[in-house]
């Protein structure tokens, strides 16, 4: 629950109310995305990531640092993840796709950790038989979006600890209580299991460096709810002998039902990679927008695009086209387009979108074990490289 004073809140586990992204950089110490980044995208790939063109992906922590030693020949790795803890929504989404773009455009090896322990130690109601089904299921949902298959590293922490183990305790050895406490909000009756897990979240940081033996930097791309993990991780980095990750944040996309990010526990604010297409239209439907109450007002006094949830969607993933979706805001405000409009051709879009996303999950169900790092690396060799850090 938010407090009297609090208009939002955004932590790893909870997001509520309207996110004021001004206040969050002040509030977590970020850098907004400037000019200067946008022309080391320029130079080092040609052009602007699209989701940076829209301000989606709007701060970061060293990602000058990162494009320009890129330039310079020094590569880099990215490391992302999911927590398991259900289906799937379009939201979880957002940034695998822009890590997916990134890995195309920088040719880079990639590390996605899935954090079931995470999800059974947080969520007290998890049943332990739905680990491994959901687990399964997120990493097919995951891998359904493209991602390079011989640069793809997935984790699954449950059954791939003894990979990252090592890593995990040489970083919690360097952060006390006092330091998870004050950035994670956790008290007394926080679970040990919780007060440990930055360390499993910390050591794909550092991974990469171990699998290709080669001194690379990391850049993790995530909604910016993530970013706690990090400020610890950046922390010890240099007390382990590894460059401070970097990142690269992004926004929410909104609820279908108002304020707030889309939550797993209203399934009517979301759409999941699951959901049918009478689901779509239900949802799609009823949601949130912008609109005027009637269709005459709407024609005379335009509707409000910035505050509408149907748009937003359009914006984050489904027009791609900028002149389009500039025509579609304009006809929206100039009161030549109404609601029913924009929430059909959404319709269409993520029908069209969720189609596509089942089969190519079916077709992927195969070659899983191609993309699990316990199927590619050899835990000898790792293991020989990783030791050193114990000691
Ligand atoms: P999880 O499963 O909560 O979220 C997975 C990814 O989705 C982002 N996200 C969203 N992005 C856009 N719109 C939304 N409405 C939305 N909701 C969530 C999250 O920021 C995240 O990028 N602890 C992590 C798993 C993890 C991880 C990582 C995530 C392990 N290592 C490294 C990112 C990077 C988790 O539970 O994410």
């Amino acid at each position: 629950m938010l407090k009297p004073k609090e208009t939002f809140k955004v932590t790893p586990w909870i997001v509520e109310g309207e996110v004021n992204y001004e206040i969050l950089v002040e509030k977590f110490g970020l850098r907004k995305i400037d000019r200067e980044i946008l022309n080391l995208f320029i130079s080092a790939i040609k052009e602007i990531p699209p989701l940076i063109r829209r301000g989606i992906f709007f701060s970061h922590r060293d990602l000058d640092k990162v494009l320009r030693e890129f330039l310079q020949g020094k590569k880099f790795y990215l490391y992302t993840g999911r927590g398991p803890s259900g289906p799937m929504h379009i939201g979880h989404i957002v940034p695998f796709l822009f890590t997916k773009y990134l890995q195309e455009k920088f040719k880079a090896d990639l590390y996605i950790q899935i954090t079931s322990d995470e999800k059974y130690m947080y969520h007290k109601e998890y049943k332990p038989e739905e680990l491994e089904r959901r687990t399964i299921d997120n990493i097919l949902d995951i891998l359904a979006l493209g991602f390079d298959e011989k640069r793809t590293y997935v984790i699954d922490d449950l059954v791939d600890i003894k990979y990252i183990y090592p890593i995990s305790i040489s970083i919690a050895r360097k952060v006390n209580f006092s330091v998870v406490r004050a950035v994670f909000g956790f008290n007394e009756s926080t679970n040990i299991g919780m007060i440990f897990f930055p360390a499993i979240q910390a050591a794909p940081c550092f991974i990469g460096y171990f699998v290709s033996k080669e001194n690379k930097n990391c850049l993790i791309p995530a909604a910016v709810d993530q970013d706690p993990y990090w400020r610890i991780t950046r922390d010890i980095a240099f007390k382990l002998g590894f460059p401070k990750p970097a990142q690269i944040h992004g926004k929410f996309l909104p609820s279908l039902k108002g304020l707030g990010k889309m939550s797993s526990s209203i399934p009517e604010s979301s759409i999941y990679l699951s959901d049918d297409e009478v689901d779509v239209r239900r949802k799609i439907w009823n949601a949130f927008t912008g609109g005027q109450p009637s269709i005459r007002e709407q024609r005379i006094k335009g509707g409000n695009p910035d505050i509408c949830r149907v748009y937003s969607y359009m914006y984050f993933l489904f027009e791609p086209d900028d002149k389009r979706l500039k025509e579609i805001y304009e006809e929206c405000r100039g009161g030549r387009r109404i609601c029913g409009d924009c929430k059909e051709e959404l319709i269409n879009k993520i029908n069209y979108f969720l189609k596509k996303h089942k089969q190519k999950r079916e077709s992927i169900k195969e070659k899983v074990k191609n993309y699990m790092l316990s199927e590619k690396v050899s835990l000898e060799d790792l293991e020989r490289n990783v030791y050193r850090l114990l000691r």
